[in-house]
């Protein structure tokens, strides 16, 4: 379309990081009224790439415009006064200030007399005009990921965007939050707006979006009509190679029970009741998937398997020995290892190396840890290997971890926990925001584990990884356990059903 304005196109656009080419003569343009999907692999550079469109990145060459018309942006501020506004792969929010405070913050004639009442009324007024239910009173960290994400979007609405750039946006939803997501979307992209939706799931990109741009190693590999094009030749054209979907994995080869759990309660972070007498074994060579939809209890078992939460009642065995209430550090003894869903607070230390986040376990003993001193070989060696075996693409150990991509940060912890030979595998959501390259070497990894005689407990609310990797699958519903059955004999529909309350409770969870 040759005639056609774009209503935002980059131009040449080239950015660097110490070490890395990020984006490399990227050109990319999108219309008024259209959904344009950015696709690649981890570190391929679609963050850095949309970072340079809203001002937070200056590029070293290239021009962006705006409705044709060349724009220089030198901050974030700058690209919302053009109509560039974006919600990050981690949100931005005050956590302790409501829906409505959010969504004013630094808007310049917000004036005090703008009465709470009023800023209430304009934020339900955008959420009731593209679909984005959200309380204006409820204070952030009261709000499920979900909700803490259309405030992101309601606060760039508010401040008048037309182009919304949207990260990853589906990796921290549920398969119907997710589904509400693109009602939004549409309602946006018949009002006339850009949306520039980065993801790595090739079904919705193909479902949601117009076209499609791929990233490959910091340039464009294809720009392509999404219609009619197939996950395989998406993948195909993220990687440079032929993707395979399917892998066989052999029969689980059951040993002892590792972890048991008896009639376990715990609270919510609100002191409601969030686990109601949970009972369930975990045997030595299998993967027990737990599935459910986000928020039901599955955050609290993790947390209080691994001892970061206290339970208020029942009793947890690992390896046959009780350890009922006690810290990390001695869960961490008894052989748990985890991998947390939030990685960026309790997964990382974003200020340290890539290298001492990858010891943060192994520092306690031989060959890193020696008494209270620390061997800086013997990191630096054991970090070199784990970033080979893990394809961690960084430049270097010593690099901050905050600078890594964010599918790369999460290698990092799954290359900390796995490589500590656990007893027990607690991950949850292990390959969220993976590209399907790295889903694919982390599943195995697990399967691997499994195969060495690890006890893995998979909290998921993604079906398919369930199904693919689990041999057992146990369903979660309001902190209960409503069923549980081998992998094999596992009907999706059926624990699709359990997973909303079984026939009595589906009503009280639609959303
Ligand atoms: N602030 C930074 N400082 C240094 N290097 C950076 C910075 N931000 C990104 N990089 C590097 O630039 C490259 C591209 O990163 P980017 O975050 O754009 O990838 P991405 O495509 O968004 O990946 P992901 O799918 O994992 O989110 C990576 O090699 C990353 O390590
Ligand atoms: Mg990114």
């Amino acid at each position: 379309m040759p005639d056609a304005t774009y209503a935002v196109e980059m131009r040449d656009i080239t950015k660097r990081f110490p070490g890395v080419l990020a984006n490399d003569h990227v050109n990319f343009g999108a219309q008024a009224g259209e959904v344009h999907a950015l696709l690649g692999e981890n570190g391929a550079g679609k963050s850095t790439l949309m970072n340079v469109l809203c001002g937070l990145y200056r590029p070293e060459a290239g021009a962006i415009l705006i409705d044709g018309q060349p724009v220089h942006f030198h901050s974030p501020r700058d690209a919302i006064q053009s109509g560039v506004g974006m919600v990050h792969q981690h949100f931005m929010l005050v956590q302790s200030q409501s829906v409505a405070e959010n969504v004013f913050l630094g808007v310049r004639n917000a004036s005090f007399s703008l009465r709470s009442q009023q800023m209430a009324a304009a934020v339900q007024k955008i959420g009731d005009q593209y679909g984005l239910p959200v309380d204006p009173n409820a204070k952030i960290w009261q709000l499920s990921v979900g909700e803490q994400q259309r405030v992101e979007i309601i606060k760039i609405l508010y401040r008048g965007a037309r182009i919304l750039v949207l990260d990853e946006p589906t990796a921290v939803l549920t398969p119907q939050e997710s589904e509400m997501l693109f009602q939004t979307l549409r309602a946006m992209k018949n009002d006339g707006k850009t949306i520039i939706f980065i993801s790595h799931k090739l079904e919705e990109v193909i479902s949601i979006a117009d076209n499609v741009t791929v990233l490959r190693a910091g340039k464009v590999a294809a720009t392509t009509p999404a219609k009619g094009m197939t996950k395989a030749q998406l993948a195909s054209l993220m990687v440079g190679r032929q993707v395979f979907f399917q892998f066989d994995k052999a029969p689980a080869k059951l040993g002892e029970v590792r972890l048991a759990l008896a009639g376990v309660e715990a609270q919510d972070d609100k002191f409601l009741p969030a686990l109601r007498g949970v009972s369930l074994e975990v045997r030595s060579g299998e993967i027990v998937g737990i599935a459910g939809v986000a928020g039901n209890g599955q955050r609290e078992l993790a947390e209080t398997v691994t001892g970061l939460r206290k339970l208020t009642a029942g009793k947890i065995t690992v390896a046959g020995r009780d350890v009922t209430g006690s810290p990390p550090l001695v869960m961490i003894d008894a052989g748990i290892a985890y991998v947390p869903e939030d990685r960026h607070h309790t997964g990382t230390a974003p200020n340290l190396s890539v290298a001492e986040n990858l010891a943060l376990k192994a520092y306690r003993k031989p060959p890193i840890g020696h008494g209270a001193l620390i061997a800086p070989d013997a990191m630096q060696t054991s970090a070199v290997d784990l970033i080979r075996a893990f394809d961690i693409s960084t430049p270097g150990p010593q690099t901050p971890a905050r600078k890594l991509s964010g599918g790369n940060l999460q290698k990092v912890i799954l290359a900390r926990e796995i490589s500590a030979e656990p007893q027990v595998l607690i991950a949850a959501s292990p390959t969220r925001g993976l590209d399907i390259g790295a889903t694919e070497s982390v599943r195995k990894l697990l399967l691997a584990q499994r195969d060495e005689g690890a006890a893995i407990l998979l909290i998921s609310e993604d079906l398919d990884e369930i199904f693919a990797i689990s041999d057992r699958i146990v369903v979660m519903y309001e902190g209960s356990i409503m069923g549980e059955f081998p992998t094999a004999e596992a009907e999706i529909g059926q624990v699709g059903l359990l997973m909303a309350g079984g026939e009595h409770g589906a009503h009280a969870s639609a959303v």
